[in-house]
């Protein structure tokens, strides 16, 4: 309390040492009507007084008439001086000169300032979530209609927030409406969550003119959730391709490097197996009904579930000889069995067509000479062949 009163007595000093040397600060609110008095002057007339002022509105001082009927501003008939809706224009100094009582001559010297006190400032496009580690938009802070520009800051958990344009950066931006000259301020955040920081950290924003005895104007509180990153979530098959004969052993492994390690649990066909959380599943002596579709999900309590890519498992009789029928590898295994068969394929018609020719040759053979030696004979055969197969293959590209 002490305290207190030596400030406000201190305060008093500096208010009259103003009024007497410097002039008086004066702050009104747009719109507001404002009376200046004019010290000294007799509160009734006939007074001996001078208003003057140079604001915005005047291109110099401009001495104003007690009996004029300015529009702006009107001298009352105590010598106060009006103005009955105070505006940006408004901004500057007003002076009065007037004979007291006793003759002598008192100065009043105003500075005016005015200020418009904005609507209660909003975060708009606040973040529900953020992310560890990268830079997130939590929000933008908007303030409209003030004057002066004022600014804006960001608190978080109630601290103010100090750009460090690493971590905490800040995009500030002011508008000026043409029309009334008041400011649209836009403060937009962007923050790096560091690990290990609060779940639910608190972000405000508030707006302050810069006026002394006016509190700033907060915004309501946002409460974005941060959590730590999703890490790519993997499922291992071993044997590789996910086949295997009957009686086999496949070994499927989700990994996920999350910290602490999520809860891991297995999908069967979209159904969940009803085993403890692990993050390997071993299917001994596999047989037709382990067959299907397998995937993982790794389930974090404060981050959310993440699921793998699904794994198709199956048997496959690699016992027998032949072509595999396909059917129960997936598509890859079906192309390749295709291909093999068709390789087969034609390696059988290749066959054949030469035995058909070997066939036809046999007669011409014995009418030839015999061959010195059984090289030749072999190129000439394989020359004959091919001319053979020519001459075929012309007579089927006929009618
Ligand atoms: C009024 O404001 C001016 C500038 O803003 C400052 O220099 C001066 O000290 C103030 N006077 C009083 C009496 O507060
Ligand atoms: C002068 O008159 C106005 C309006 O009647 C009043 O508001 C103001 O306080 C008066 N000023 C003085 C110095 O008496």
């Amino acid at each position: 309390m002490p305290t207190e009163t030596a400030a406000g007595a201190w305060a008093l000093v500096l208010v009259l040492w103003g009024a007497l040397v410097g002039g008086q600060n004066i702050t009104a609110r747009i719109g507001e009507p404002l009376v200046l008095s004019c010290k000294g002057a007799p509160k009734k007339p006939p007074q001996q007084l001078e208003w003057k002022l140079n604001t915005g509105r005047t291109e110099a001082w401009k001495i104003l008439s007690p009996q004029g009927g300015d529009s702006v501003a009107r001298i009352l008939p105590n010598g106060s001086l009006l103005l009955p809706a105070i505006g940006i224009v408004d901004e500057g100094t007003f002076r009065c000169r007037a004979m007291n009582r006793h003759g002598k001559e008192i100065k009043s010297n105003y500075r005016v300032r005015v200020y418009q006190i904005p609507g209660k400032p909003e975060i708009v496009d606040a973040a529900s979530e953020l992310t560890v580690g990268v830079p997130n938009k939590v929000g933008t802070c908007v303030s409209k209609g003030s004057y002066p520009a004022g600014t804006l800051s960001w608190h978080l958990d109630g601290k103010p927030l100090i750009p460090d344009e690493k971590r905490t950066i800040v995009k500030e931006e002011s508008r000026r409406n043409p029309e009334t000259g008041l400011f649209t301020l836009e403060s937009e955040l962007t923050v790096t969550p560091a690990p290990g920081g609060a779940a639910h950290p608190t972000f405000s924003c508030s707006f302050s003119l810069g006026l002394a005895r006016r509190r700033p104007l907060n915004t309501a509180p946002i409460q974005p959730h941060v959590r730590e990153p999703l890490e790519r979530i993997q499922l291992l098959v071993e044997p590789e391709g996910g086949i295997v004969a009957p009686g086999g052993t496949v070994t499927l492994t989700c990994v996920i490097s999350t910290q602490p390690p999520p809860q891991i649990h297995w999908i069967k066909d979209g159904t969940p197996l009803p085993l403890a959380s692990s993050p390997v599943l071993l299917l001994p002596k596999v047989e037709h009904k382990d067959e299907g579709i397998y995937s993982c999900v790794a389930t974090h309590p404060s981050h959310g579930s993440q699921e793998s890519t699904p794994v198709s498992i199956s048997t496959s009789e690699t016992g027998k000889e032949g072509p595999a029928t396909g059917s129960v590898g997936g598509s890859g295994l079906g192309t390749l069995a295709l291909a093999l068969g068709i390789l087969g394929g034609l390696g059988i018609a290749t066959l054949l067509i030469g035995a058909i020719l070997w066939r036809k040759r046999q007669p011409r053979r014995e009418e030839r000479k015999v061959p010195e030696n059984q090289e030749d004979e072999e190129e000439r055969a394989e020359l004959n062949q091919s001319e053979d197969a020519e001459a075929r293959e012309n007579d089927a590209g006929g009618p």
